[in-house]
């Protein structure tokens, strides 16, 4: 296939595109921004394959977004993985997560719709909020609890507006927590195995019983892919994780897979409107054909291997601004690189 990949320098991004060239030899076009969270070594072992290609831009930008589309003939469809991601930074200074994830979808709809194109975009079990027992499905009420997962909600409406009154081909895929390797260090997993590893305290928002429903981000991928292939034109498909653990048991697992120690952990103030738990049923997509391969205790051992081995990935990141917002964020400053 000819896909235009929207934030394909960034985590979940990098490894659908890695996937998709390796596996499936499709030609693509990585359109980025390259904010904070996008890096170009995310993709360096696929930059020489042939059918890659990279260019720099917004998705906000209608320009750029034609640029891009004039960059590689007979392209079939988008799949729109850029966002503005991290909830904390949302609570902070929301503005760019409405300027890319709102403005920046209804760009690339309006695109998709003057160039006949599909649409794949990429959201989250967040905009369904929090749910104490049972699991979401994709007609559940959306009841988003913070900036970011507000801003993702409305790029879904306004999806799900583009092909009910344009007929535009679009599919959602709202996928549960991913992690794994390229993960910017913001975020849960990849915050606690650095920290862990560097000997560096382990914050946990809050009494850290919050629930998440983990996935391995190549299953993901896999399911980003089934639907790119088979899904249904105004579908939503939800794509949750094989486990549940709460963020304390994650972070145990994390002690003990890096020989940390337990009295690195500390609970500091919960994160605002913290959402307790979530929780997606996917048989949507499994119907198409895709279930998840790598479960958490397997997950979690080849994520801290890929951080132990790739230190020259991350160690530029935790010298540069992330130091300045981790202090912020945190009040407390990193001593270990
Ligand atoms: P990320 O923060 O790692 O990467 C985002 C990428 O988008 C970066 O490469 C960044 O440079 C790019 N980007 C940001 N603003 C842009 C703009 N205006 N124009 C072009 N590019 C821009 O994010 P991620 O964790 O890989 O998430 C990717 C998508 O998946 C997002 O839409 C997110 O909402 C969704 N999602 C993430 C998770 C998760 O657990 N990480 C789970 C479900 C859904
Ligand atoms: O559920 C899908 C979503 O998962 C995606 O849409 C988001 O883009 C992605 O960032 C992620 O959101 P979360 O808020 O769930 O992920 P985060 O890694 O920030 O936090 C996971 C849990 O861990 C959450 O309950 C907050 C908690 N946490 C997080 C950090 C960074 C801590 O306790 N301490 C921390 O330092």
């Amino acid at each position: 296939m000819r896909i235009i990949v929207c934030g394909g320098a960034g985590f979940i991004g990098s490894n659908f595109v890695r996937v998709r060239v390796r596996e499936h030899e499709d030609q693509i076009l990585v359109l980025d921004k390259l904010t904070y969270a996008g890096r170009r070594e995310s993709l360096a072992d696929i930059e020489q394959e042939p059918g890659f290609t990279f260019l720099q831009g917004a998705i906000e930008s209608e320009q750029d977004v034609e640029r891009a589309l004039g960059a590689l003939p007979g392209v079939e469809a988008i799949v729109n993985f850029a966002a503005e991601t991290h909830v904390d930074r949302s609570i902070e200074a929301p503005d760019a997560f409405v300027r890319t994830n709102v403005l920046g979808t209804f760009t690339l709809l309006e695109a998709a719709r003057r160039h006949s194109l599909r649409l794949i975009q990429i959201s989250t079990d967040e905009v369904y909020g929090s749910i104490e027992q049972g699991s979401f499905n994709e007609t559940s009420p959306l009841l988003p609890s913070s900036p970011y997962s507000a801003s993702k909600a409305g790029a879904d409406l306004l999806v799900q507006s583009y092909h009910r009154t344009h007929g535009l081909q679009a599919c959602i895929c709202r996928g549960s927590n991913n992690y794994g390797p390229y993960q910017y260090p913001e975020k849960l997993i990849p915050l606690m195995v650095l920290n862990a590893l560097e000997g560096e305290h382990l914050p946990i928002y809050g009494d850290g019983l919050q629930v998440r429903n983990w996935l391995f981000v190549t299953d993901f991928a896999a399911a980003i892919g089934r639907v790119l292939e088979a899904g249904a034109a105004g579908e939503v498909y939800n794509v949750g994780g094989p486990d549940e653990c709460a963020n304390i048991d994650i972070v145990r697992q994390i002690v003990a897979l890096t020989g940390a120690a337990e009295t690195q952990i500390e609970h500091i103030r919960d994160r605002p409107g913290h959402d307790r738990r979530y929780s997606l049923s996917s048989e949507r997509v499994e119907a198409l054909g895709w279930s998840p391969a790598v479960g958490l205790a397997e997950g979690l051992a080849r994520t801290v291997e890929w951080y132990r081995r790739n230190r020259a990935w991350w160690e530029p990141i935790r010298s540069g601004d992330y130091r300045a917002y981790y202090e912020r964020h945190y009040g407390r400053a990193l001593t270990g690189s």
